[in-house]
């Protein structure tokens, strides 16, 4: 991989005693879509959230499309061209989902939404917004909840509301912490297959956290990247893992991970 989107290396995150990622090492080429997957508590969201700069890394270096993204914060990395979304949902509630898409994501951080959506636009990129928004819903086969209050949705819904969100700040590399958690089966596989569209049509480079092994190897992933305890045990095609006897044993020895 000459030119990747994302590099990660020897990445070590502590929680004081507690080494949550333990010097990983990992690389995410350009249109690539790439499964990280694990046990529960082996570090896979720890890991987003380095990448991210939502924490601090203890030791490490991250490089996103190219540029050295160390020690940058949130929105410095969110600049250039890399958007995540959170495990645990956060929308503004009393907003429509629409609405929730149109409130600036480069204002993913900001305290105020309602500032974020006074900021000057003409007409004409409002309305190219607004198209695009409901593009995004379409794509993730929302369109009907469009004028729903986020505060009626449910866990599923309201996690392909924050896909639609990040997707609208036109990222070129996007982080995806668990999306079709609580996603109806059929529909999981359908939102995948549209995430998988959307790295070979636009070329935007994912990483996708899934806890269910079964599931990821059955989706078209050009990778996937297994962790246990804050390491990376082995990386490869969905076929190279199911053959692979490590990853067969640590999901055995924690059978309330492959459901
Ligand atoms: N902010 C934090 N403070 C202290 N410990 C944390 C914090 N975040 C995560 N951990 C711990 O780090 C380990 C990895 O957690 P996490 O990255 O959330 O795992 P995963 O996403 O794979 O389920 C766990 O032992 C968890 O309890
Ligand atoms: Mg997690």
């Amino acid at each position: 991989m000459t030119n990747p989107a994302l590099r990660v290396s020897n990445l070590i995150k502590d929680f004081g005693g507690l080494r949550a990622v333990d010097k990983i090492s990992f690389q995410v080429g350009t249109g690539e879509f790439v499964g990280l997957i694990g046990p529960n508590g082996c570090g896979k969201t720890t890991t987003f959230n380095c990448i991210s700069g939502m924490l601090n890394m203890t030791a490490g270096k991250v490089e996103v499309l190219g540029q050295n993204a160390t020690g940058m914060r949130p929105d410095e990395i969110q600049k250039m061209g890399l958007t995540r979304t959170f495990q645990h949902t956060w929308l503004w509630r009393d907003m429509t989902v629409i609405e929730n898409l149109l409130v600036p994501t480069r204002r993913q951080f900001s305290p105020n939404p309602i500032l974020a959506l006074l900021r000057p636009n003409s007409r004409k990129s409002e309305d190219k917004r607004i198209t695009e928004a409901y593009a995004v819903l379409d794509l993730l086969e929302i369109s009907h909840i469009a004028h729903n209050l986020a505060s009626e949705l449910s866990g599923g819904q309201s996690k392909l509301v924050d896909i639609g969100r990040a997707l609208m700040s036109s990222p070129q590399f996007l982080l995806l912490d668990e999306p079709v958690a609580g996603v109806a089966g059929p529909l999981a596989e359908r939102i995948f297959q549209n995430l998988r569209s959307l790295t070979s049509d636009k070329g935007i480079s994912m990483l996708v956290i899934e806890h269910n092994m079964d599931f990821i190897l059955r989706r078209d992933v050009d990778r996937i990247i297994v962790m246990e305890a804050g390491q990376i045990l082995t990386e490869g095609t969905p076929d190279e893992i199911r053959q692979s006897r490590d990853v067969v044993e640590a999901y055995l020895g924690d059978p309330g991970e492959t459901k």
